[in-house]
């Protein structure tokens, strides 16, 4: 990085995301001259701390980003969707952690490990979106893959943790297995049925195809982020109870032949993955290994012997973090030090 710093907001700071939006540019040194938290009106007045410092919570208004350059979002899609242009016209740069703008063909989608080309597109809105959780995870880990084999066909199964859903989520859960252990009645709030001891196969709402949101922002967003609108890609989306990290079953089907043994020495290398494929002495990636760190973990890396170039992967990452924080800080610093 550069001697250069920036005016940085946090638009949703409260927040489960937006909290760790503040760690993450703590953690990562990222060059701030001068920081502004932002959030409803709930919490205005509020103090949060940053580098050892108390800093007030202010509204988020039309007007809250004069003299800032970059604003990371993660307040809800409605709010992007009318605070981001504000943001943008005061000359700032967003990085939206919702998914108002993703697909939006003037809006690049980016994970930094796969296409930090497309960050360059920022200028067309002023805006650059951080995708989905899942697909993040998913696209960290098969980039190589995709890159060296070239993918036809991805079938995913997603076992996401409650934190994707914000803090009244997080909630939720202890809330309703405290109440279990307890023998106590509980209530269910944030989603339709009860998330402790149970899963649900029903993240977002169903569209007209029977599929759900959040699964069709796994194959939308593929297509856009490995800019390739042939690849197949199927996705079942599930809420299970776990705090923090997603995990993924992965099953891809190459356009080349390849061995598990190929796979494996490429994850083995490749930027922003850590491999745990050592099965025989029970290492492989879990959602409690994954929680509190960057990394997105592959293991479980095995042929599919039903096709002809398959290969299945199993893969856990910190969805608050490289799901979504972390990405957005690796976005704003190539961004500070490429572009501004
Ligand atoms: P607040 O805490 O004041 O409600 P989470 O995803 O964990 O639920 O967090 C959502 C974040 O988005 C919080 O910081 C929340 O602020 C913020 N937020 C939600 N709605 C708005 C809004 N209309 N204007 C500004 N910030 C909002």
């Amino acid at each position: 990085m550069s001697a250069k710093s920036f005016n940085v907001a946090v638009a949703g700071a409260t927040g489960a995301v937006g909290n760790e939006m503040i760690k993450c540019l703590e953690a990562r040194n990222f060059p701030v001259k001068n920081i502004k938290l932002l959030a409803s009106s709930r919490s205005a007045g509020k103090k949060l701390s940053f580098m050892g410092d108390m800093v007030s919570v202010e509204e988020l208004r039309e007007d809250s980003f004069k003299g800032v350059d970059i604003a990371l979002f993660s307040a809800g899609g409605g709010t992007s969707q009318t605070y981001a242009p504000h943001a943008a016209s005061s000359g700032c740069v967003v990085i939206d952690n919702s998914s108002a703008w993703r697909m939006d063909p003037d809006v690049p989608l980016v994970v930094p490990e796969v296409n930090p080309h497309a960050i360059a597109g920022y200028k067309k809105k002023g805006i650059i979106a951080n995708p989905n959780c899942s697909t993040i995870q998913m696209l960290v880990a098969l980039n190589p893959i995709y890159r060296k084999f070239g993918i036809r066909r991805i079938v995913v199964s997603t076992y996401q943790a409650v934190s994707g859903t914000g803090k009244k989520a997080i909630d939720e859960l202890f809330d309703q297995t405290r109440a279990m252990i307890n023998f106590v009645d509980y209530s269910t709030n944030v989603y339709p049925h009860r998330i402790a001891f149970n899963c649900l196969p029903q993240i977002d709402v169903f569209l007209e195809n029977g599929y759900t949101k959040e699964e069709m922002k796994m194959v939308n967003e593929t297509r856009k982020i490995f800019e390739n609108d042939k690849i197949g890609v199927t996705a079942t989306t599930v809420r299970v109870p776990v705090f923090y990290s997603h995990s993924e079953s992965v099953n891809v089907e190459t356009l080349t032949p390849v061995s598990a043994e190929e796979v494996r020495a490429l994850l083995a290398m490749a930027p922003g993955v850590k491999l745990m494929d050592d099965p025989k002495e029970k290492i492989y990636p879990m959602p409690i290994l994954a929680a509190g760190q960057d990394l997105t973990l592959v293991g479980r890396i095995r042929k599919d012997e039903s096709i002809e170039n398959g290969i299945n992967l199993w893969v856990c990452a910190d969805n608050i973090r490289k799901g979504a924080a972390t990405n957005a800080v690796q976005i704003a610093e190539i961004l500070g030090r490429d572009y501004l």
